[in-house]
């Protein structure tokens, strides 16, 4: 997984990581800065939120109404479009790579 960090300027991070993993965890143990993961993946603190890059967004399945409110209580605040929680989404065969924006308010 590929995660680009926000604002434009900063280094990308480029992390791989095992399959099934989430992209809080992958971001977590790999210090990408901006993604604290605070409740553990269970899409209760939204310090996880990613922006989705457009090219991506139709290999997901769409967030869940749990996930869709806490988007809504997030740093930065919900892009309809983009918006997911990094806990929420796996990595693996069907998503073998993914690329993110994090909100730069969320660091
Ligand atoms: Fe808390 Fe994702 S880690 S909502």
């Amino acid at each position: 997984v590929t995660f680009h960090l926000a604002p434009a300027g900063r280094a990308a991070v480029s992390v791989t990581v095992a399959d099934g993993m989430s992209v809080m965890r992958a971001a977590v143990t790999n210090a990408v800065p901006g993604i604290i993961g605070e409740c553990g993946g269970q899409a209760m603190c939204a310090t996880c939120h990613v922006l989705v890059r457009e090219e991506f967004l139709d290999r997901l399945a769409p967030a869940g109404a749990d996930e869709v409110d806490m988007l809504e209580f997030s740093v930065s605040g919900r892009d309809e479009a983009r918006s997911r929680l990094g806990c929420q989404i796996h990595l693996g065969p069907a998503l073998p790579a993914l690329e993110v924006d994090i909100p730069a308010s969320q660091y």
